[in-house]
């Protein structure tokens, strides 16, 4: 896939675990350089670490950071977003671009203190950090297809990348942003099954993930709907449809349906008042 090198400089307000993340895949992938980087953080102590990781220059000084930089990526936690707006607005214009990841903030509540300035909501996952991630999008209201593409452009060089309507963001934040922690707690099961049937937990914990990668991969490059893949492995009285049998007892399906519901629900909550 062809990534681009972001013209001008990123400022990451919020080098927090998403931000630090964004910034070493960003990095990595040659989007831009740590030169190229201004990062904040409230506590200074606490980004020296970081700083050092990726070589870049980290301060407290948000409106310092965002002053004349091409993107401005919004990492803070949902409740620090208008303080933070508050602390940068002047300093802002119309031809940069704010892109938020803070779950649960509507990019209308950003807009009300930044005024004229194009802003991009985005919602990615933790395996952005290896180049596997899943990002939905969406633009606020000054926000047009440029400032969408290149937000685009940004999130494909670390996965794969949707443009949504706003109002489905909290259902991509239930389902991609928290999926991960579903998935991880799904291939821990697996792998302590593997160890109930007897295979050491290396090579159990290795079948798992796998088997799950491979599985997802399938449904991504041949496009077909997992149910077809399902029955494709489960041979009449053979040994996958009893398996089959006692998820659909132990209700995995709606069980999974009721956390994704129950994330999205609680992003929804998240806005600050
Ligand atoms: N974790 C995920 O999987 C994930 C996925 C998608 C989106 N998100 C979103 O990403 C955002 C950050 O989440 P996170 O898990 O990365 O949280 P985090 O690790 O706590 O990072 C938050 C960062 O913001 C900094 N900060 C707080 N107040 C600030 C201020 N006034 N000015 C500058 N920096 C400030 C914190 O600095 P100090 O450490 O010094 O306080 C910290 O570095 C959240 O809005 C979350 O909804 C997270």
């Amino acid at each position: 896939m062809k990534h681009i090198r972001l013209k001008g400089r990123l400022a990451v307000v919020g080098l927090g675990k998403m931000g630090g993340i964004l910034v070493q895949s960003f990095v990595e992938k040659g989007i831009t350089t740590p030169r190229d980087i201004s990062a904040t953080v409230r506590h200074i102590e606490n980004a020296e670490p970081r700083a050092r990781q990726f070589g870049i220059k980290v301060s407290n000084d948000n409106l310092k950071a965002v002053k004349g930089a091409k993107v401005i990526l919004l990492c803070v936690k949902p409740q620090a977003v208008a303080e933070v707006c508050r602390q940068i607005a002047d300093a802002l214009r119309a031809d940069q671009l704010v892109i938020t990841i803070a779950a649960g903030v509507p990019t209308a509540a950003i807009e009300e203190e930044l005024g004229h300035v194009p802003v991009v909501r985005a919602m990615p996952n933790t395996p952005c950090v290896i180049g596997h991630g899943m990002t939905g999008i969406c633009a606020g209201h000054f926000a047009g297809e440029e400032h969408l593409e290149l937000s685009r452009m940004l999130f494909n060089a670390v996965g794969r990348s949707v443009t949504v309507d706003e109002k489905l963001m909290d259902a991509v934040t239930g389902l991609s942003g928290s999926g991960p922690a579903f998935l991880y707690i799904i291939l821990e099961s697996l792998a302590e099954a593997g160890v109930k049937v007897g295979l050491p937990r290396d090579v159990s914990t290795l079948l798992a993930a796998q088997t799950a990668s491979g599985a997802a991969e399938m449904i991504l490059q041949s496009g077909s709907h997992p149910a077809l893949l399902k029955d494709a492995v489960t041979t009449p009285a053979g040994c996958t449809i009893d398996g089959i049998l006692e998820l659909e007892e132990g209700k995995l399906r709606v069980t999974l349906i009721k956390a994704v519901v129950k994330a999205a629900e609680r992003a929804r909550e998240l806005m600050p008042e």
